[in-house]
């Protein structure tokens, strides 16, 4: 499986993947996403059966972002560096911002995970108010 190739269904770019579970493929597999393999798949189950509160964590984790972004946004913060941002989602730091201030936010998203990268690609993921970083460590 080494080598492999991604094409990712919402436009963004191609990458190669290694061979082992990534944490952000994972951490989407575990809410319901679409960019995961059977290599993530099976660790996550195998973590959920070892620690089944692991999901409700991770739900919970993705509800306290959205509501600390809305805080920032209505305290006047109007820019944002989102650091191991994972895979988009429903309820992404920009779309957070943007229903509380439509149009005035910017924000960075960074993950070292490269499928993250692919889809938060300006013309497939984020749009105007997002640009994405790969971290190469
Ligand atoms: C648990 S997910 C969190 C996703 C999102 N921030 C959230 O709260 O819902 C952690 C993310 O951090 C990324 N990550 C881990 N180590 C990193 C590093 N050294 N540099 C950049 N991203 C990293 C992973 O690829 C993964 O997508």
């Amino acid at each position: 499986m080494c080598g492999w190739v991604h094409v990712c269904a919402c436009g963004g770019a191609e990458v190669t993947l290694g061979p082992c579970p990534s944490a952000g493929r994972i951490y989407d597999y575990v809410l319901g996403g679409r960019h995961n393999y059977a290599v993530d798949r099976e660790f996550a189950e195998q973590q959920l059966r070892e620690l089944p509160q692991m999901r409700v964590g991770m739900v919970t984790n993705r509800e306290f972002l959205r509501r600390a972004v809305r805080f920032a946004v209505e305290s006047g913060i109007r820019q944002f560096v989102d650091i191991g941002s994972g895979l988009p989602t429903q309820g992404n730091v920009h779309e957070v911002a943007d229903e509380v201030a439509p149009g005035e936010c910017r924000v960075v998203y960074i993950d070292n995970e490269p499928i993250a990268c692919a889809c938060a690609d300006p013309v497939g993921g984020h749009g105007r108010s997002g640009t994405a970083l790969r971290a190469l460590r």
